[in-house]
């Protein structure tokens, strides 16, 4: 064993205790955990294809193959229709009806044949051809951010810049005016905070309020749009619902919620992961920045390396039997995407950035017919936003050490203080 791997054994000793039946405890809020999970991936992985996460109570699974079948496996998804002989659910607790009614429509929570309507719907607009002629808007963008700091001496890049460029550029492209920009964030905050582990009643009442306030405000805007229609993505839906009678007014309202909420939480901390680690391996001199295929090839290996969504999970839709183990129908199993995208079987040397390889068919974005609608949008906004930052900020380094913040769902920073010559 050589010393590096070594201390890694001993960091995911010290976050993960394995019982003698293979489960896991390992808590998600333990700040060496979450700062780090890649030792305790590592150690995941060992214990076989899939093992019981005891803090989740399901089974999740490591490695990179099965991580990649299961999402592309349609016996998996992520609506469970009960059938009338089954248990009803349980229904959702009034103080969370609205919220609930919202996650019923959308997109990411519903399993063909609404999935492949509503995506339908929403596709055209996220081809990868539609979104590249953003390219000129985005770097304009990130000059204005950058300008906006510049002169000091030191910056929060999170709330000043990987924030602002996601949460603007989604709510350009919908049809929200820039000056909502806060506004979006809170209520999305507020809603996505909801996926927590462990959440309490002041997260739940504070998502049912964002939920309202937000379903309300797309709604007037909605019959705003019904009124005068522009070129944009919210005048089409509407135009759809009007015509096609495909869309329902609230799958509108919900599709466009779940846009921009889903547009920034994870862009965001693509930004902020890749600027940090690109600092902290020392590897920004190891990119030709000016040249486009080597910066795509850089921001897919960056993703790869630190991505910021890490567990999702799907409901078994029939008894079956994988990983060696026999799942029931309605069990809920883990896909570690941030493992499977360190598994040294699909990657040799997994926990090197390596640029050449292009963080090829990383688990980053998901797989299968959830895959995520906007990734041709986040790799533009990276491919466009890392050059610029490094060009306009030489000598860019870390002002302090950042510390990754207590929401293992969200793996990301919870501030990144840098400075330049
Ligand atoms: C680096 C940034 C991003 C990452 C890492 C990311 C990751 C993901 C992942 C892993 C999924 C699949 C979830 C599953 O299989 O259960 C997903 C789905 C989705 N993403 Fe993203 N995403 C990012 C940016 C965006 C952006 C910019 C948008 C919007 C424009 C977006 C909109 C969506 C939507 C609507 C879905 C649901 C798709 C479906 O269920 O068919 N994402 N994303």
């Amino acid at each position: 064993m050589t010393a590096i791997q070594a201390s890694r054994t001993e960091d995911a000793a010290a976050v993960v205790h394995v019982d003698a039946d293979q489960s896991v405890s390992c808590d998600p809020r333990n700040p060496a955990f979450f700062n780090n999970p890649y030792p305790a991936y590592d150690l995941m992985r060992d214990l076989g294809p899939c093992f019981l996460w005891r803090d989740y109570d399901h089974w999740c699974f490591a490695g990179y193959d099965l991580v990649n079948a299961i999402l592309r496996d349609r016996r998996f998804g992520r609506e469970f229709r009960r059938t009338p002989d089954e248990p009803a659910a349980p229904s959702p607790p009034e103080h969370l009806r609205e919220f609930y009614a919202f996650e019923a429509q959308s997109l990411l929570e519903r399993e063909p044949p609404e999935h492949t309507r509503l995506r339908r719907l929403i596709n055209r607009a996220f081809v990868s051809r539609q979104i590249l002629s953003l390219r000129p808007r985005i770097e304009a963008l990130a000059h204005e951010l950058i300008d906006r700091f510049i002169d000091q001496a030191q910056v929060d890049l999170l709330p000043a810049f990987a924030e602002k460029i996601p949460v603007i550029v989604i709510a350009d492209l919908i049809g929200v005016p820039r000056q909502m920009a806060d506004q979006l964030l809170a209520w999305s905050h507020a809603m996505v905070a909801m996926y927590e582990f462990k959440r309490d009643q002041a997260i739940e009442n504070a998502a049912e309020r964002a939920t309202t306030e937000f379903s309300a405000y797309i709604g007037d805007l909605i019959a705003e749009r019904r009124r005068a229609p522009r070129d944009d993505l919210l005048s089409h839906l509407v135009s759809v619902s009007d015509h096609g009678e495909e869309l329902a007014d609230e799958e509108v309202v919900t599709t466009t919620i779940l846009l921009l909420n889903a547009g920034h939480e994870a862009t965001v901390h693509a930004l902020g992961n890749s600027v940090f680690c690109l600092l902290r391996e020392g590897a920004v001199d190891a990119v030709d920045w000016s040249n486009e295929a080597a910066v795509a090839r850089a921001c897919e290996e960056l993703i790869r390396f630190d991505a910021p969504l890490h567990m999702f999970t799907r409901f078994v839709l029939e008894d079956l039997e994988i990983g060696g183990r026999a799942f029931r129908r309605g069990e809920t199993v883990g896909v570690l995407l941030g493992a499977a995208n360190r598994d040294g079987a699909k990657y040799a040397e997994p926990h090197r950035l390596d640029f050449a390889r292009g963080g090829e068919g990383n688990t980053s974005f998901g797989a299968g017919i959830h895959f995520c609608v906007g990734a041709p949008l986040a790799r533009l906004e990276m491919a466009v936003a890392l050059p610029v930052l490094l060009e306009r900020l030489p000598g860019l380094r870390l002002a302090t050490e950042p510390q990754y913040a207590d929401r293992y769902h969200f793996h990301g920073l919870s501030g990144l203080q840098l400075t330049w010559d």
